[in-house]
């Protein structure tokens, strides 16, 4: 098994992970918001051109890549100023799940943190996304707060905020 992550730059990756995107969302968060808002958070947050403008606006994707297949992505956004960063996007194929990949991909963001210099790395988590919880703590997250946000169309986003502190090498 050849495991390979690789930073997202050109139409044809943004492509690849705007389709993981879509199958992975649909899989996993029926049940947790419904369908309209799988829809309209795909369209708003993970569509071709809302990736696009991401990137554009420094957001650091990266897409995983086993045997050649694409199974998964992340994406980090430095805030070196503020001396931190937010994982953004986590997200592993349903199949490959609990091979080691989301660790694979953590490690990897925490090197990234380590080059950076940022001690701090946060990100948001839905409140009832029990399982993800569970992963993000057994690897040194704790919860900081409860976020609610209004993301339009009469969809909000109810959120747990998680953080973890790097050390530094
Ligand atoms: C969350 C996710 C990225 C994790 O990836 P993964 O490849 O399944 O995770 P791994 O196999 O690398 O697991 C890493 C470790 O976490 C542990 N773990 C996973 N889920 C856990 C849980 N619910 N409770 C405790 N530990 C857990 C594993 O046992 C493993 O431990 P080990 O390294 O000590 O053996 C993946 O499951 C996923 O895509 N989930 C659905 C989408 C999602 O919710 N994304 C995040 C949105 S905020």
């Amino acid at each position: 098994m050849t495991q390979i992550i690789l930073r997202v730059k050109d139409a044809e990756d943004i492509a690849v992970v705007a389709a993981l995107a879509e199958e992975i969302w649909n899989q996993h968060f029926i049940g947790i918001i419904s369908q309209g808002q799988v829809d309209y958070m795909l369209g708003k947050f993970q569509s071709v051109g809302a990736i696009e403008e991401q990137i554009a606006a420094g957001y650091e994707y990266y897409l995983v890549r086993v045997d050649d297949e694409p199974v998964g992505y992340f994406a980090l956004v430095p805030q070196v100023e503020e001396d931190q960063a937010m994982l953004s996007k986590i997200y592993v194929k349903a199949q490959q799940r609990g091979s080691g990949l989301g660790k694979a991909m953590m490690e990897f963001v925490e090197g990234r943190c380590k080059e950076l210099g940022i001690d701090r790395l946060w990100l948001t988590v839905n409140r009832h996304n029990t399982e993800t919880i569970g992963f993000y703590e057994h690897l040194g997250f704790s919860k900081s707060g409860e976020l609610l946000q209004d993301i339009g169309n009469g969809y909000v986003m109810d959120d747990y905020k998680m953080v973890k502190h790097i050390k530094q090498a």
